[in-house]
């Protein structure tokens, strides 16, 4: 006990001297990392992390974030030696066994729903609302790509939602521009890469918005394609999308090639009208969230959410989703059986099975809070 308190204290003091500008990782940074490492071995958050211990630690120059950051996870590990305690030294807050469990979907996406029947709630108008959720969204966007996740997909605005009413369009029109001028700089200091999904040419659309959403999508790619993280994060929006829509879409563009000549018809096969999606560039999504209670996708992703798994939290509104919500799906995700339509284990999803589900359906889980 009082060895634990020298040592604490003794870190305390040489804190000190990183605010001072002392090398103190040249002299931590091996011993924490041996110390994490008995933690969670294969913890893939983890190696994260420490990729961005690593670049931390050797290449920039001590300054109060680092100061900051080296110093609560280095106390904390002092005070993390017994067995079973939560695992504060990153984001999931999940005990290190579970997480050694974890498997993490490659590719996420959101319907972000609740965010007027929250603002109701609280008797605010609906645009309160749907800012928070925004908010929120930046939030669990960073979760997703702590986690380890490389794509996630966001409904921000569907083909249907323009039956609401025109106040609230508006205002949804205006938030989704004030967001994306805030994500751009974001995204390009942290190297997300941004695409929209949909339809941009409509006219409903403000000039302003496309254009702020061109600029996004744009200047990430260049941003990301000099980037050496790999692979990079992928947020896609998918804004006056309908997932109809982009069928037919493609069958057009198939029908059109097929007449002038380009594809003979007995070329068509799944991955062929795929690339003729605007979902070309992305893979599969393997968990669809959908918060605050509607059961169904909405037009959503349909033809690439065929063997997604569907989390339905029924009692939390968007803007509540927070960082336990989303390891409470990363939990359930991890112990869905993908069996992507056979029985046995199948190549494609080999690493990711599991003995079969008692139940064969896909169940709806009822997420609980608290
Ligand atoms: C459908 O195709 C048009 C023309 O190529 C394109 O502008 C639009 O974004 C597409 N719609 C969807 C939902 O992909
Ligand atoms: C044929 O149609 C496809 C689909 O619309 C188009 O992308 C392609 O450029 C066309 N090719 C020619 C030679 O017209």
């Amino acid at each position: 006990m009082s060895s634990l308190l020298l040592m604490v204290l003794l870190l305390i003091s040489s804190l000190d001297w990183v605010a001072a500008g002392y090398p103190f990782s040249r002299i931590y940074a091996p011993a924490f990392q041996q110390n994490c490492k008995t933690h969670h071995p294969f913890n893939h958050h983890y190696h994260q992390h420490q990729r961005k211990r690593k670049s931390f630690l050797h290449v920039q120059p001590p300054h109060q974030g680092v100061f900051q950051r080296v110093s609560s996870t280095s106390l904390q590990l002092q005070s993390s030696h017994k067995k079973d305690t939560p695992d504060k030294n990153n984001n999931h807050n999940l005990p290190s066994q579970q997480q050694d469990s974890l498997k993490i979907p490659r590719h996420v996406a959101l319907i972000c729903d609740g965010n007027s029947r929250w603002a109701k709630k609280r008797g605010l108008p609906s645009s309160a609302g749907h800012v928070a959720g925004a908010n929120q969204l930046v939030n669990i966007l960073d979760a997703l790509k702590e986690s380890g996740v490389e794509y996630a997909t966001l409904f921000a605005f569907s083909t249907e939602n323009w039956k609401r009413p025109q106040s609230e369009i508006d205002d949804l029109m205006r938030i989704m521009e004030e967001s994306s001028h805030k994500f751009y700089h974001k995204a390009m200091r942290e190297h997300v890469q941004v695409q929209i999904l949909g339809d941009l040419q409509d006219a409903r659309i403000p000039a302003s918005l496309r254009r702020a959403l061109r600029k996004l999508q744009d200047d990430t790619a260049v941003k990301t394609a000099q980037s050496t993280q790999r692979p990079p994060f992928t947020v896609c929006f998918a804004i006056n999308y309908g997932g109809r829509q982009d069928i037919v879409n493609a069958s057009l563009k198939l029908a059109q090639a097929i007449a002038n000549g380009t594809i003979a018809p007995d070329q068509v096969d799944e991955a062929l009208f795929a690339s003729m999606l605007c979902t070309r560039d992305i893979p599969d999504p393997d968990l669809v969230i959908r918060t605050s209670g509607e059961c169904r996708l909405s037009n959503y992703l349909l033809w690439n959410i065929a063997y997604a798994e569907l989390y339905f939290c029924n009692d939390i509104y968007w803007p509540d989703f927070d960082q336990k919500s989303w390891n409470r799906a990363l939990q359930w995700y991890s112990q869905r059986t993908r069996k992507f339509g056979g029985r046995q284990q199948q190549q494609q999803s080999a690493q990711e099975e599991r003995p079969p589900r008692a139940n064969g359906a896909t169940a709806s889980p009822v997420e609980k809070t608290k």
